[in-house]
């Protein structure tokens, strides 16, 4: 027997998404340095119903030997979803195409941050677990990753601030939830360093004209300023003002 099912819809007769949320409202976030006592570094970030924990070792030894470079330091990243974390994995464990997509991409994104030239010949490691999921956990693995490489100490150039943008029912909103993504036309994460307005990350999926490209970058570069804000206070949460007063050791 076959059954069709209908259209998903995405938007409230009012207007507004099905969450309530506005085309450039997000969802709450929350975010925590240093949970871990055996990492370096590591952060918590919590976004909508995603949860993603990031650790960082390094800069170490790097095995085998062959991979290390002798002029900069190399960054190993790994992004995996646990087996609970989301409907769709069915309890399978571990990597698979997209998350080894996903780790690859956010590679290149720290190698574009931290400092590598100051540790030749040496690695560092970035972790990030997807403890749930709905919509947005390569974004929200990021934002943790940014965070638990500043509490290792590893310098970087600047924080790294994630957003999403999507096209959901021909409209460009910001920072999709699970359905929006998986039942709209296209879906844009990327990531910004804001101090130097650099766009570290810039990916896409559907079918999105010049256009709403472009005003997606715009809903993007605005949206990640308030994400920045979340970022800043949970390293200040740990470190205090940044003015040397404060350790934040504890
Ligand atoms: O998570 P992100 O938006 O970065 O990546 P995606 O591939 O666009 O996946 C969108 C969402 O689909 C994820 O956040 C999960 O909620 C869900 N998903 C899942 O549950 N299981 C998967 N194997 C892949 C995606």
């Amino acid at each position: 027997m076959s059954t069709t099912n209908p259209p998903k819809p995405l938007f409230r007769e009012d207007g507004k998404r099905l969450s309530g949320r506005e085309d450039t409202d997000l969802r709450e976030i929350k975010m925590q340095v240093g949970i871990f006592k055996k990492a370096q570094g590591s952060a918590m970030a919590e976004w909508g119903k995603n949860k993603v924990v990031a650790g960082v070792y390094g800069p170490k030894e790097v095995f085998p030997k062959f991979l290390a470079d002798p002029y900069k330091g190399i960054i190993a990243a790994r992004y995996i979803m646990a087996p609970f974390s989301g409907a769709e994995e069915h309890g399978r464990a571990g990597p698979n195409r997209r998350s080894l997509e996903i780790s690859k991409v956010v590679r290149h994104v720290f190698e574009n941050n931290v400092l590598l030239q100051e540790f030749p010949k040496t690695g560092i490691d970035i972790q990030m677990e997807v403890i749930q999921s709905d919509g947005g956990t390569r974004v929200t693995a990021i934002a943790a990753a940014s965070l638990a490489l500043i509490d290792a100490g590893i310098p970087v150039y600047d924080i790294v601030t994630p957003i999403s943008v999507g096209k959901v029912g021909g409209k460009m909103v910001v920072d999709l939830d699970k359905d929006e993504d998986n039942f709209g036309e296209g879906d844009l994460p990327m990531a910004f360093s804001l101090r130097t307005g650099e766009l570290l990350l810039w990916q896409m999926d559907g079918l999105i004209s010049r256009d709403e490209l472009e005003d997606g970058l715009n809903k993007g570069f605005e949206a990640a300023q308030k994400v920045r804000v979340v970022q800043e206070a949970a390293l200040k949460e740990k470190y205090g003002d940044f003015n040397g007063s404060d350790t934040g050791q504890n």
